[in-house]
């Protein structure tokens, strides 16, 4: 039983169409044309209980879009969800009570409110059982080391310590699903990993069901098992992200140290992408040819010093993924990813 199911969800925004110069702007007021904006483009996916999954786009893709429906602040224009028996928006109050939810661009804490008191409060708002409260705050205060600002209000924090103050808010009720969007978002190096791992923690011992927004790419490689990649609106990739390498990776590299400066070093298979002295490049199709299979070309050939394989870099993966919209050429890939 899938805890998530979304079913071909579309959201189209209305925005004022910009005509050109005055006429056009008094025109664009009279007759108020408008334009839509394809936010959420029919969407569709499953997620099993115990996911934790990275929803991974470039800006504008949809992502905060698809959360806030998730969460039941936004109506869809078009297509089903369904989120652990409910539909988000329609049943929103008794839906909250079982989810937890971040938005790494605003709190949802009381921003003039000591940290403590907020969490206090939502002790009541939750109406979370006394015992409950006192083990996880016990809990995350050491995990997410809020101590030293548990009496600072809000609006005094860091952007780091603000996370994951709204991190602890977001779980105090237990939830069964955790929504993250752009967790890690301006944080430095040392408070992204805190947050990753705490996310690994609480997915990992409790069995909640995390999905994470995020435009970075090493939240994803770090944390998650399954990605789905967005981009305008649109599903691209669904699956793991060794999946991604294979089906659209690029080549693979062998960087050779040669025993002696041979004038041809070229072999059957792999093409010399750059040669510095001894040192040479290979690259080669992961389809075609394996490094196994290349490197007894080579050593064949010629007597090898040394040598290491470089996997293509999945960044520069995604990228042309979002340039070439490999959606167009290969058709849709959901339903047929092979992940479970
Ligand atoms: N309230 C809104 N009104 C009009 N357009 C919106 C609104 N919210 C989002 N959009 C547009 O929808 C698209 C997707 O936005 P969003 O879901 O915030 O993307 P992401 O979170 O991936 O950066 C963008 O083009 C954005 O400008
Ligand atoms: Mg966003």
């Amino acid at each position: 039983m899938s805890i998530i199911k979304v079913t071909n969800l579309q959201k189209y925004f209305k925005v004022a169409k910009h005509q050109r110069g005055l006429w056009g702007s008094l025109r664009s007021l009279i007759t108020r044309e408008y334009e839509p904006v394809r936010a959420v483009d029919g969407i569709s996916f499953e997620i099993q209980p115990g996911e934790l999954i990275g929803y991974l786009g470039p800006n504008g893709a949809g992502k905060s879009t698809t959360i806030k429906i998730l969460t039941g602040l936004l109506v869809p224009s078009g297509g089903e969800v369904l989120v652990n028996g409910y539909v988000p928006w329609r049943e929103r109050r008794r839906y909250v009570a079982r989810i937890g939810a971040v938005f790494g661009q605003r709190t949802t804490l009381w921003w003039d409110l000591p940290v403590i008191e907020s969490l206090d409060l939502l002790k009541h708002i939750y109406q979370i059982p006394a015992e409950q409260y006192r083990r996880n705050l016990a809990e995350f205060r050491e995990l997410l080391q809020l101590d030293a600002f548990l009496n600072t209000p809000v609006r005094s924090l860091s952007l780091g310590q603000r996370m994951r103050a709204d991190i602890c808010a977001a779980l105090l009720h237990n939830p069964d699903l955790l929504f993250l969007d752009e967790p890690t978002i301006g944080l430095d190096v040392v408070a992204k990993e805190r947050i990753r791992q705490f996310i690994r923690h609480i997915n990992q011992e409790r069995g909640t069901t995390v999905i994470l927004t995020t435009h970075d790419l090493s939240d994803v490689a770090k944390l998650c098992r399954r990605v789905m990649i967005i981009d305008r609106g649109q599903l691209l990739f669904d699956g793991r992200l060794g999946a991604l390498q294979h089906r659209f990776g690029g080549r693979r590299e062998l960087v050779v140290d040669l025993a002696d400066d041979y004038p041809h070093a070229g072999v059957d298979g792999a093409r010399i992408a750059h040669r510095d002295g001894q040192r040479v490049t290979y690259q080669f199709e992961p389809g075609h040819i394996t490094a196994s299979e290349l490197i007894g070309r080579i050593s064949a050939r010629y007597r090898i010093l040394d040598l290491a394989v470089r996997e293509p870099d999945i960044e520069a993966t995604i990228r042309r993924i979002y340039e070439e919209r490999l959606l167009e050429k290969t058709g849709p890939m959901l339903g047929s990813n092979g992940y479970r």
